[in-house]
């Protein structure tokens, strides 16, 4: 007779259902696991005999075939072993079969019958939530499936023999409560940024409407520093966010103790990082840092100094927001709507364009550097801001610079206005200026005469791209917002234009 469980495949962040269907028969003795499994789910073959036989089950002399259906889906990691141990128990007669009917089960088994950790248990939980199944999964992870609903059935035992001794009512498990980690106090602040008071506002206007922005000057001018102060400035994660960035972590292995996080993501990799590791994917799937900055901010120093293919494998995530990894058998997409933040140097010296300064290798130093930017990359950044050397005067002024706390207040006042004026047009998912489409934009960007006038005079002499021109209407829309002003004047286009003014390729 077969026995069935319920378990998922992970596609994404998507939990696709997979039946796990384990027959022993009279035969040569041994165990099959079929239904295209990759490596880590055949050597689940050895971990479940183990674990069954160090918590006092003996194997039959029997033939074992353990199916994984659908056949033609990929089946990935290690979560298989405990849904296969627990047909396997019913199969026996260890477990009563109708349990395993309720519940979607994931989990790894150790060696000595333990259950550990395993990735994406909160997606699962979600996706059996919505079927009306429970979850079992390991002890680990209890507090993150917690997190799809208050009242769905939930087992998060540390092994298999307290996992069998609750089904069998011997030894009631306590459900496992939702926890969440408190946002990190101690953000490095603003008020430590002397002087670059035009950066400063282009970084609030950048945290304001959720638009890209490059940092260009010497070094030490405080590129790097500002970059890092935007998650300081940024409200908090909505309800909703908080679950898709969750998602995200889960899948990844990212949530310690199965806690979630309210804190912003900030991803910083470093300029050696590769395609798979920016993008996601590589031998097992896996979302990459776009993904892992989904609802947050992607930091990306010293640009140029990226491989220019990476580079521009950013200009789909950052047109889509979306990363979409082809692989030999499947098509992978994770969520990618992230902020890019990136700081650059003028040329490879770093100085030039600073008075007074000569570039030794003339002004190839610069346009080579600068050459390792794709136009269409640089398209996608709405602001782009040089940031000069800090003046001796600057540093030494006696008043303290704006702090975080005043610049978040006026950065969620405008958050405000626009997540209402979103929910109004019906797009409650559209939270900033920067998520809107192209006729959305030309519909909420109301220009007064002065402002058309303005904008079509540049269009023409900035030679700006369709993208470009609706992504100025964006940043303009966002200035007046954080002015509280229902129209757009010249003042709030101008401010846009000057933002993407500079730093145009091969100027
Ligand atoms: N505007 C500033 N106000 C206060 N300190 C500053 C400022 N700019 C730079 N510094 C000081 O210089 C150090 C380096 O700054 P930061 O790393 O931001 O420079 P950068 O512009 O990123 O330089 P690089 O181009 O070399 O990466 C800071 O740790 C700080 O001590
Ligand atoms: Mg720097």
């Amino acid at each position: 007779m077969i026995s069935r469980a319920r378990t998922v495949a992970f596609q994404g962040v998507d939990a696709i259902p997979v039946s796990v269907e384990v027959m022993v028969s009279p035969g040569k003795i041994g165990m099959q696991i079929v239904g295209l499994a990759d490596k880590a789910v055949t050597e689940s073959r050895e971990r479940v005999q183990s674990a069954l036989h160090a918590s006092g089950l003996a194997m039959p002399p029997k033939r074992i075939t353990v199916n994984l259906a659908p056949a033609d889906l990929p089946k990935e990691g290690s979560h298989y072993d405990l849904p296969i141990a627990l047909g396997l128990m019913a199969a026996l007669g260890a477990i009563p079969r109708e349990v395993l009917a309720e519940y979607v089960v994931l989990g790894e088994l150790s060696l000595d019958g333990s259950i550990v950790a395993v990735q994406g248990v909160l997606p699962a939980a979600v996706a059996a939530n919505a079927a009306g199944h429970g979850l079992i999964c390991p002890q680990a992870c209890g507090a993150e499936a917690a997190w799809a609903s208050a009242d769905m059935p939930l087992i998060a035992p540390r092994s298999l023999i307290q996992l069998a001794n609750h089904v069998r009512g011997t030894q009631l498990l306590e459900r496992p409560q939702p926890a969440i980690r408190a946002a990190a106090a101690g953000l490095p602040d603003l008020s430590e940024v002397k002087g670059q008071d035009s950066a400063r506002r282009a970084l609030e206007v950048a945290a304001a409407g959720g638009h890209n922005i490059l940092f260009r000057g010497p070094p030490g001018s405080g590129k790097s520093m500002l970059a890092q102060r935007l998650p300081s400035i940024l409200p908090p994660l909505g309800p909703r966010e908080l679950l898709e960035v969750s998602m995200v972590a889960s899948i990844a292995g990212a949530l310690t103790d199965g806690a979630l996080s309210a804190n912003r993501p900030f991803r910083a990799p470093h300029h050696s990082a590769s395609m798979a590791a920016l993008i996601g994917g590589g031998a097992r799937a896996r979302p990459g840092e776009v993904s892992l900055a989904h609802c947050g901010v992607l930091f990306l120093d010293e640009l140029p100094e990226f491989s220019p293919s990476v580079i521009d494998s950013l200009r789909q995530p950052l047109e889509t927001g979306e990363a979409a990894i082809a692989r030999a058998n499947s098509r992978v997409t994770y969520p990618a709507r992230f902020q890019l933040v990136a700081a650059m140097n003028p040329c490879r010296c770093g100085m030039a364009g600073e008075p007074g300064h000569v570039c030794a290798r003339g002004p190839r130093c610069q346009s080579d550097y600068q050459a390792r930017l794709s136009g269409p990359f640089l398209d996608r950044i709405d602001i782009r801001i040089d940031v000069p050397a800090v003046s001796a005067g600057e540093m030494l002024a006696a008043r303290p610079p704006e702090g975080s706390s005043q610049v978040r207040k006026r950065v969620a006042a405008a958050h405000r206005l626009q997540s209402a004026r979103f929910e109004a047009m019906g797009l409650p998912a559209t939270r900033v200026n920067a998520r809107c489409s192209p006729s959305q934009i030309e519909e909420i960007a109301r220009l007064d005469g002065d402002a058309q006038r303005l904008l079509s005079d540049a269009a023409e002499r900035l030679r700006l791209s369709a993208r470009a021109y609706h992504r100025v209407l964006k940043v303009a829309r966002t200035v007046a917002d954080l002015d509280a002003s229902p129209g757009i004047g010249r003042g709030h286009l101008a401010e846009a234009l000057a933002y993407r003014g500079l730093a145009e390729p091969g100027r």
